[in-house]
């Protein structure tokens, strides 16, 4: 099926915003960071190890409001390798495995070679994880992992690594932080990063010069109706980092997560895999259990074929949900291991130490994103990313479970360490200003219903580039992102919901247009139409930028 030969060109706009720099406040700093979670934090201190280095760390939402504090799992490193009779080669291996050929193999040694000294950090900083009754750290197991080597705290293992890495930063005194600030867009001259256009709590916008930023803003999963995702990951820096010229690399692989509670009216609460791993079982709704039949490591294969198993059932079987079963797990476990899952669960009237779990898969992880080098430079020369924004290489086509906490730990580290570097060798960016007006403006926006928007896209993505997709309807989705485009993309906002929205077009189109171009299915990203993974033509990564899009029939 081929896509269009015209992409609309109002997604090519470069800038959501005018301003003058005569009319607006202005700040300078040496690093910009957008993004108050694991990957944004670990930069931050990084780069402000240098006290010569002035840091500004802005966040759209409350500072913790980030998919950080949400992790449950854990964060998997090779931290007790006598103990365990892990190593570093076995997390590598597994790595490479669940990647389905697509990971580069120099960031997978990184990622786990420097994430034990990134854990050991956090350790020192005093992150509090469970242990044992000797003392030792308790490492559980996930899917996709041959050894334990998931290091947690109870199900609330994202909160513990925020807090700690948050202290810290608070402590900095070269670290200046703003919450509740938007950025609406990356500022750039002559193809280069000089810093960002603010949309400050009073509702006025600001200019923060910087001569380097550092993008973590996280991913895209809120794209999606069903998600377990929070309301800050709207894909934001991907479209920022789009307008700005930057190539986005393997939007198409949107990782699914197999158990999300799923009961009218609650939110999409993620039930972390560890209950998997301590011994829960997935069974059909006559109480039959099923992944024996699609993977030999039965619940604890990786997630996208559990995901697409549970999908086959729901099918089959006619039912909106398949059922994860703890009773094979002692109470006295259950209350000590996941003790958020079992308030949350009892607040609506299920007692999981006594009955199983509704749960389906929803979105939850983006793979792709910002395209960077393992400094966390992207293709535009000032700007970095790190975190579930980039696209390091690290996850190929299927992402490990427990390996994004640690991506951010890791590269977020080596992002702000290098962009330090490198702002201490460069000059302070000239101020100028910027003209935001449409590509070739259309008329302004009459009454325009945002949450129905919203909604829309949301529901259009879960049902035509959700966990099984097919050229038809990847091209009808994407015929009809393409509609929205003119009259949201080609109006002029000045509020955060309408900017959200306008990112959140920019990213949905680019991920489909990404999800249609692939044709094969592997790790994640699987089509009806090419059921197989086609290694000659498709072994590589994709990218996609403003000038893809801008060639006519690209
Ligand atoms: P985030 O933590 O999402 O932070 C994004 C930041 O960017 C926020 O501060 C936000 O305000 C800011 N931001 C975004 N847009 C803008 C803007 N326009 N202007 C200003 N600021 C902006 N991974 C694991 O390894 N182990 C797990 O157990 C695990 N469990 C998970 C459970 C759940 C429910 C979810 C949702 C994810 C889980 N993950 C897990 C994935 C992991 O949590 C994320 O990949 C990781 O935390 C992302 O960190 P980040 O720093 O890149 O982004
Ligand atoms: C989970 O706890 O199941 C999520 C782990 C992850 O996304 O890495």
């Amino acid at each position: 099926m081929p896509e269009p030969s015209n992409h609309p060109q109002h997604l090519l706009r470069r800038y959501l915003v005018s301003f003058r720099v005569s009319k607006i406040p202005h700040r300078f700093t040496d690093v910009l960071i957008i993004g108050s979670g694991v990957a944004g934090l670990s930069a931050a201190l990084a780069a402000s190890d240098d006290p010569g280095i002035e840091v500004l760390l802005v966040a759209k939402d409350a500072l913790e409001e980030t998919a950080t504090i949400y992790a449950q799992g854990g964060v998997a490193a090779v931290i007790d390798p006598e103990a365990t009779g892990d190593s570093l080669s076995s997390h590598v291996k597994d790595t490479l495995s669940a990647s389905d050929g697509l990971a580069d193999e120099e960031a997978v040694q990184l990622t786990a070679t420097e994430g034990v000294v990134e854990v050991q950090r956090l350790l020192e900083m005093g992150a509090n994880f469970d242990r044992e009754p000797s003392g030792k750290i308790h490492l559980t197991l996930e899917g996709g992992h041959s050894h334990p080597r998931i290091l947690h705290r109870g199900d609330t293992s994202g909160r513990e690594v925020e807090r700690v890495l948050l202290d810290a930063v608070l402590e900095r005194p070269n670290i200046t932080i703003l919450a509740h600030t938007f950025a609406v867009d990356l500022v750039t001259r002559s193809g280069e990063v000089m810093g960002a256009v603010l949309l400050r709590p009073d509702s006025e916008l600001e200019c923060a010069w910087a001569r380097r930023v550092v993008l973590a803003t996280g991913g895209a999963g809120r794209l999606y109706r069903e998600t377990t995702n929070p309301k800050v990951t709207t894909g934001d820096g991907i479209a920022m980092a789009f307008r700005a010229g930057a190539a986005l690399q393997d939007l198409e692989f949107m990782q699914f997560h197999p158990t999300t509670l799923y009961l009218a009216g609650a939110d999409r609460f993620l039930i972390t895999e560890a209950v998997r791993g301590e011994g829960g079982v997935l069974r059909d709704g006559a109480g039959n259990t099923f992944m024996h039949r699609f993977h030999p490591l039965g619940d604890l294969a990786p997630r996208d074929v559990v995901s697409r198993g549970i999908v086959t059932v729901m099918r089959e079987r006619r039912e909106n949900k398949v059922w994860l079963d703890l009773s094979a797990i002692a109470p006295e476990k259950i209350r000590a291991r996941f003790p958020r899952i079992l308030e949350i669960l009892r607040g609506f009237g299920i007692d999981i130490l006594k009955e199983p779990i509704p749960v389906r898969p929803s979105a939850h992880y983006s793979i792709g994103g910002v395209k960077t080098d393992l400094e966390g430079r992207t293709t535009v020369p000032g700007l970095f990313a790190a975190g579930e924004v980039s696209s390091t290489g690290l996850h190929g086509a299927n992402r490990l479970a427990s390996n994004s906490l640690l991506e951010g730990l890791v590269f977020g580290h080596r992002a702000g360490r290098r962009a330090a570097a490198e702002a201490r060798g460069c000059a302070a960016p000239e101020p100028f200003s910027v003209e935001g007006s449409p590509t070739s403006p259309g008329p302004k926006a009459p009454a325009l219903d945002l949450n129905d928007l919203t909604v829309s896209l949301k529901s259009l993505l879960w049902l035509k580039v959700g966990l099984e997709r097919n050229g038809p309807e990847l091209s009808s989705a994407l015929k009809q992102i393409a509609s929205w485009v003119p009259y949201v993309l080609g109006s002029d906002f000045h509020e955060v919901p309408s900017w959200t929205l306008q990112n959140m077009l920019v990213t949905a189109y680019l991920l489909t247009i990404s999800a249609l171009r692939r044709e094969e299915s592997r790790g994640v990203h699987f089509r009806t139409d090419f059921p197989r993974r086609d290694d000659a033509r498709w072994h590589k990564h994709q990218t996609v930028t403003r000038d893809d899009l801008r060639r006519p029939g690209a």
